[in-house]
């Protein structure tokens, strides 16, 4: 079985979709670790809950990217990861993670790529009057939600949409999606995804 970690900064909702999904035996892997850059962060009470340690560091106690990510990778080495599950990481991963994981990192993203990259893609969305977005699952390269796309789905923006109403339709889709694809990822189908 895969060791994965997933990296995640805040609610994790989508940290407990895999975790569920790894419980039921829909995605066979194990999360060997939550990597978490927000001491304060609700996604690990979530891994309490579900015995899963967790790694958290405070970017502030580094001087550099360069060093957090020294120690991260030196976690990850340890319990042995082989594949990073972003999940709501709210930063751009350096070059160090991305060397030693090269191929190896995918993340969730609330919009269809390359459509809406970056902070606050739901807002972007809706400050666009655009009739539609969605969740695209991509691998991740040095830029801001640049790399290769794995799988999308598409959501139509109704009128009288909120805020709330879409966030809830994408991460419903999210919740599915990402724990499907990391299965298909890490089973080797990956081509055909692409
Ligand atoms: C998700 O919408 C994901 O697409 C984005 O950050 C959000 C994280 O939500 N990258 P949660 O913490 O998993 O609930």
């Amino acid at each position: 079985m895969k060791k994965i970690a997933v990296f995640a900064s805040g609610n994790g909702s989508n940290f407990q979709a895999i975790a569920d999904a790894v419980r039921q035996g829909r995605l066979k892997a194990q999360i060997s670790l939550l990597v978490c850059d927000k001491p304060q962060a609700y996604v690990l009470e979530r891994a309490l809950q579900a015995e899963i340690p967790s790694f958290v560091f405070n970017a502030k106690d580094y001087s550099s990217k360069i060093h957090y990510e020294a120690e991260v990778l030196a976690q990850l080495r340890k319990r042995g990861i082989e594949f990073i599950v972003l999940a709501g990481y709210m930063r751009l991963v350096g070059e160090t993670l991305l060397k030693a994981y090269d191929g190896k990192i995918v993340n969730i993203h609330p919009s269809v790529l390359p459509n809406f990259p970056g902070k606050d893609a739901i807002g972007q969305a809706l400050a666009a009057k655009a009739e539609e977005t969605g969740v695209t699952v991509h691998f991740v390269d040095e830029g801001m939600d640049t790399g290769p796309i794995i799988a999308s789905e598409v959501v139509e923006i109704s009128s009288g949409e909120t805020r709330e109403s879409l966030q809830n339709k994408l991460q419903q889709i999210e919740h599915d999606l990402y724990p499907a694809v990391l299965q298909e990822l890490l089973a080797g189908n990956k081509e055909e995804l692409l």
